[in-house]
C-alpha cells in the first residue's frame, strides 16, 4: 500500500483524478470501478473538469461497486441515479458502457454471476475507486465479509443504515439489503485507489492500514493487494502511527 496524506480532501481528490486521467491517456478503453457516497464527489468533479478540458471518456467502461436492493434504477436514491447525476451525465461516456447492479432483478444470484462475467469480459477492472465506511467496509462489504467474497446480496449493518440515513428522509427508508461486489472481486482490480476523508474515518483508516488483515476490517484486505494507493486528508490520517 502506498499512503498519501494531503492537507485537504480537495488536494487528495485532484491527485486521484490525475492518476485516472494519466491512465486514460495510455489506455483509452480504461475499465474503471466506481463508488458512490460523499467521498468520491470531489474526484468526480475533477474528472468532469478534465473531460471539459479534452480528456476523452468515449471508450471508458465503468462498473459500480454496489446498489441498494429494491430501488429501481430511476429511483431518486438509487446509486444509478447518483452516478448519472454526479458523473456520467457530465462526461462524454456512452451510457451503455456504464454498469451498476440492478437492485430490482428477480434472480439475484444470476444477476451477480452476470455482473462478475461482464467485468471479466471487459478484461477486468484497471482502476477501482473506493471509499471506506466508518466501520471499515469497502463497497457494501460489511465487517465479517469473507476476504474472498464475490458479488452477492448483502445485509447492511446498523452502523451503515445510520450513516446512510442522511441521504434519505427517514432511517426506515434506507434499504436493508444491497448487491455488492465482493472483497475478492475488488482485490482482482489491477489498481485500487482508496479515498478517506474526515475525522469520522480515522479509526477505520487506522484499522485498514495498520491493523491485521481481517474480515473485521474489510478494507484491510487491501494490504495484500499488489497496487493500492490510499489518498487521505489530514483528519482521516490523524490516528496513523
Ligand atoms: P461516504 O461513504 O463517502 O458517504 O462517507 C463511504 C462508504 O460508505 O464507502
Amino acid at each position: 500500500m502506498e499512503v498519501i496524506v494531503c492537507k485537504t480532501a480537495e488536494e487528495a481528490s485532484r491527485l486521484a483524478a490525475t492518476l485516472i486521467t494519466d491512465a486514460l491517456q495510455t489506455t483509452p478503453a480504461l475499465v474503471l470501478g466506481l463508488a458512490t457516497g460523499s467521498t468520491p464527489l470531489l474526484l468526480y468533479r475533477e474528472l468532469i473538469k478534465a473531460c471539459q478540458s479534452g480528456a476523452d471518456f468515449s471508450r471508458v467502461r465503468t462498473f459500480n461497486l454496489d446498489e441498494y436492493c429494491g430501488l429501481p434504477p430511476e429511483h431518486p436514491h438509487s446509486y444509478r441515479t447518483f452516478m448519472n447525476a454526479h458523473l456520467f451525465s457530465n462526461l462524454n461516456i456512452r451510457p451503455e458502457n456504464t454498469h451498476v447492479p440492478d437492485g430490482t432483478a428477480d434472480n439475484l444470484p444470476a444477476l451477480c454471476a452476470a455482473y462478475e462475467a461482464a467485468i471479466a469480459a471487459a478484461g477486468g477492472i484497471d482502476i477501482q475507486v473506493l471509499g471506506i465506511g466508518s466501520n471499515g467496509h469497502i463497497g457494501f462489504n460489511e465487517p465479517g465479509s469473507p476476504l474472498d467474497s464475490r458479488t452477492r446480496r448483502v445485509t447492511l449493518t446498523e452502523q451503515t443504515l445510520r450513516d446512510n440515513t442522511r441521504f434519505f428522509s427517514a432511517r426506515e427508508e434506507v434499504p436493508r439489503y444491497a448487491i455488492s461486489m465482493g472483497v475478492g472481486t475488488i482485490l482482482e482490480a489491477k489498481k485500487c485507489v482508496l479515498l478517506g476523508f474526515g475525522a469520522n474515518k480515522a479509526r477505520a483508516i487506522k484499522a485498514a492500514i495498520e491493523g491485521p488483515v481481517s474480515p473485521d476490517s474489510p478494507a484491510s484486505a487491501l494490504q495484500v493487494h499488489r497496487d493500492t494507493v490510499v489518498f487521505l486528508d489530514e483528519a482521516a490520517a490523524a490516528k496513523l502511527q
